[in-house]
């Protein structure tokens, strides 16, 4: 296994090119299984896990094209003229929980769907029961039988009003490209309002589907018989855009973050701002830069978009153990997001978990120390702590940082980071 040292000390100083978001494109991937044509995906994210999601479609009956990419992501059309399986295997879907999102497409254009639960993983439980619930109520007869999901709607799915009982990105998704080729009127209360769901219901729109209300809590869809093919950019990536504004000020660099808008990152740039970090936009991004002196501790809690997202809350914590004073960080999405504690506690930092609160008491220096990467965020947080800390920091499994942050070493060591590859020998 791959691991990254890295030698801390050295204030990042450059410019860094956002890629495409994760989270976007892969309910994208999924949206292509919807219709017979060829959907083009610009500026997708060249990671780990953009490549899953293709293996998977593959194995449903598309067929990917590769045109010729920029220097960082991809630009790939997929065609799907004919669904040649409607199983999603476990052997796919245990490597990445995004998987289910086929469930919705793959019902709404075949009328059935075996998807294999995609179980538990490392900061949560994690549940897929509001996404059937939600297929049900549009008709479908689910039933789960050795580890799948077996849906079926042999006259197709019908639109419903569709309640959430809580805010679920995925079921979220799943539903609206369910809906858009549902018979009648679908409304969806309680959704989700990520910008990756507004990017995924733009794409649906050039596909040809009926929607309003994409960003707010209730979105209403309009089904159509059948959709047509696209041409569409993924938008940036705010969560490794909020990632390397925090990378550039836990090292008191400064830094401009390109092809990146302010209002993807409203709560994390008022986050920052109260800890000492300026985020300003400026010709073509954001530039990232220390307002004053010290870091100073900020609370902060996380919640659904607009509020502080989930996916940032480890990398937050990173930069609150080397803050002046305490900071309260409170997790509400995820009940098991605290893996990172004992990792940053290896390197000198001082937290307290009591429940879904970790109080973080900044400390003046953080020490390089052997660490292990436990899911995709946690693993940023240790590359945070790791720029600042004195001495080397080796990480361990690096494959969780290579499943969603595009050549992460590349990026940094343009800025000046003292970062390094340790590749396992063949
Ligand atoms: C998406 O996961 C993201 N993944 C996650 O990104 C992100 O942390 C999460 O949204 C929250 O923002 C992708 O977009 C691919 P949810 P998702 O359904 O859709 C509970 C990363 O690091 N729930 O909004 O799976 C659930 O357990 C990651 O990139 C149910 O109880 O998240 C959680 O507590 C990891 N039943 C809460 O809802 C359900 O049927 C929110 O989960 C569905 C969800």
């Amino acid at each position: 296994m791959d691991r990254i040292r890295i030698g801390g000390g050295t204030p990042l100083n450059g410019r860094i090119r956002i890629s495409g978001a994760k989270n976007a494109a892969l309910p994208l991937l999924t949206a292509t299984l919807l219709t017979a044509k060829t959907v083009r995906l610009r500026n997708l994210p060249n990671v780990a896990d953009i490549k899953l999601m293709t293996a998977l479609l593959e194995q449903h009956g598309s067929e990917v094209e590769h045109h010729e990419s920029p220097e960082y992501g991809l630009d790939a059309s997929y065609t799907t003229a004919k669904i040649t399986s409607t199983t999603a295997p476990y052997d796919l879907v245990r490597k990445m929980r995004a998987s289910v999102l086929v469930l919705g497409p793959l019902v709404a254009r075949e009328g059935n769907a075996t998807v294999s639960l995609p179980g538990g993983c490392a900061i949560g439980t994690r549940p897929v029961d509001i996404h059937l619930t939600a297929l049900e109520t549009m008709g479908a007869k689910i039933e789960l039988e050795e580890g799948y999901i077996h849906a079926v709607a042999p006259d197709g799915l019908k639109g419903a009003e569709v309640v959430f009982p809580m805010v679920s990105v995925g079921a979220t998704e799943n539903i609206l490209m369910a809906a858009a080729l549902a018979d009648g009127e679908t409304v969806m209360r309680n959704s989700a309002k990520e910008p990756e769901i507004v990017d995924l219901g733009e794409c649906l729109k050039k596909m040809g589907a009926k929607i309003e209300g994409l960003g707010s809590d209730t979105i209403r869809v309009q089904g159509v018989a059948e959709l047509g093919g696209a041409d569409h950019t993924v938008v940036a990536d705010r969560i490794e855009a909020g990632s390397f504004a925090m990378a550039a000020g836990i090292s008191d660099g400064d830094v401009v973050l390109e092809g990146v808008d302010a209002e993807l990152l409203g709560s994390v740039i008022d986050a920052m701002a109260e800890a000492g970090i300026d985020v300003t936009p400026v010709e073509g991004g954001l530039q990232v830069r220390r307002n004053g002196g010290a870091l100073v501790g900020v609370d902060v809690m996380t919640d659904p978009f607009p509020g502080f997202p989930t996916d940032m809350q480890a990398q937050m914590m990173a930069m609150m153990s080397v803050a002046k004073g305490a900071s309260m960080i409170t997790e509400s999405i995820f009940e098991n997001r605290f893996m990172h504690v004992p990792e940053l506690m290896r390197m000198g930092a001082n937290i307290n978990v009591h429940g879904g609160s970790a109080m973080v008491r900044g400390v003046d220096t953080l020490t390089g120390a052997p660490v292990m990467a436990t899911d995709l965020r946690a693993s940023m947080s240790l590359v945070l702590a790791a720029l600042i800390a004195e001495g080397d920091t080796i990480i361990d499994r690096v494959y969780h940082l290579d499943r969603g942050y595009e050549r992460l070493e590349d990026k940094l060591a343009g800025c000046g980071a003292d970062i390094e590859r340790l590749r396992e020998p063949a």
